[in-house]
């Protein structure tokens, strides 16, 4: 069995990659590396490709054949949510055009095992206090409409051709497994923290009149590596029979303000930062909580760590 991990050498794929290999199953990375880092899967068979380019579905198949490809776990996309605003055709060509070509070469082939990694940004601003998969998506950008289109895709897979899927709604994933595993991107809360920490400037949290707990925004953190053994549940889940396509939530069920992790990111670094408090950011939701029990139920998955070691892991990566 070889598992190819498209995305492999990104933040969240490199954490994919290694428990993936630490349990040793065979895995070979496709990545463009416009935001992967060869550092991460150095020593593992990379194919350099372009998912959406017009000769994707041909190097596929050949990386499939080449490796006797068993199962695809999914992760390659474009995820800034700012610049599919700027540039959606571009998120539905990357996004959509590289899963069609991988469907594409997939349904060729034979290979009929699909982990498709997908994004609690397809559920919009719900008005609940957990959100459930059966919540009706309405995503507000392009990036999240990118991913709601996507799980489409594998159902309609499922039932042309008998594609076998799992879509994982990651929550708000953070945390690091190795220290050169590490989010090295600028994009999220608790990276974009420890760069003003470390260049001596005040936080900031966006909005402080909110309907929650203290005014701030509340985000379910789930831990990389927690998300990475969701894959895993995921894939031996497929390996069982008479799969379709299922949708999962991966997040802790537990939520947290700006203000919170802010308060965990002092106790960890015993820095007593500058916050400074601004207005709210357009399109945030006040409140994204995961409903955890359909994961917990049908693949005996749990995330086993909480933001006080998510906020240790990521700022031992830096240090
Ligand atoms: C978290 C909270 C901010 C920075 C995004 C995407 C989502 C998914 C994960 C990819 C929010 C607040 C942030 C800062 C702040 N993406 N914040 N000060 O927006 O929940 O989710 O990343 O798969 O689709 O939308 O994550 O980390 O940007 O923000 O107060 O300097 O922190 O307003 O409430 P978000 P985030």
């Amino acid at each position: 069995m070889t598992v190819l991990v498209t995305g492999g050498a990104g933040y969240i794929g490199s954490h994919v990659v290694r428990a993936l290999l630490l349990r040793g199953t065979r895995v070979v990375v496709a990545d463009d590396l416009s935001a992967g880092i060869p550092a991460r899967v150095r020593g593992l068979d990379v194919a350099h490709i372009d998912l959406a380019a017009a000769e994707a579905p041909d190097v596929i198949r050949t990386v499939i054949k080449n490796h006797s490809v068993t199962s695809v776990i999914h992760l390659a996309a474009r995820k800034q949510v700012g610049e599919s605003l700027e540039k959606p055709e571009w998120y539905f060509q990357q996004n959509i055009g590289g899963l069609a070509n991988l469907l594409t070469a997939m349904r060729l082939e034979g290979v009929d095992r699909l982990v498709f990694s997908s994004s609690a940004a397809t559920y919009g601003i719900p008005n609940v206090d957990s959100v459930t998969e059966d919540y009706p998506g309405r995503p507000i950008n392009p990036y999240g409409e990118t991913k709601l289109v996507g799980e489409w895709m594998v159902t309609d897979a499922a039932k042309a051709w008998g594609l076998r899927g799992t879509s994982l709604r990651y929550f708000n994933v953070a945390g690091a497994g190795a220290a050169e595993l590490a989010d090295t991107a600028l994009a999220n809360l608790i990276p974009i923290v420890f760069a003003a920490i470390r260049a001596g400037k005040p936080a900031t949290v966006f909005g402080t009149d909110y309907p929650t707990v203290d005014g701030s925004c509340v985000r379910d953190y789930v831990h990389v590596q927690d998300l990475a053994e969701a894959h895993l549940a995921a894939l031996d889940y497929l390996d069982a029979d008479a799969r379709t396509h299922s949708v999962f939530n991966v997040g802790t069920g537990r939520g947290y303000s700006v203000l919170e992790v802010l308060a965990e990111i002092k106790r960890v670094t015993g820095i007593d930062f500058e916050v400074n408090l601004a207005e709210r950011r357009a399109g945030d939701p006040p409140f994204l909580c995961a409903d955890v029990s359909r994961i917990k139920e049908t693949l005996g998955w749990s995330a086993q760590r909480g933001l006080g070691e998510i906020v240790e892991s990521a700022w031992a990566a830096l240090n």
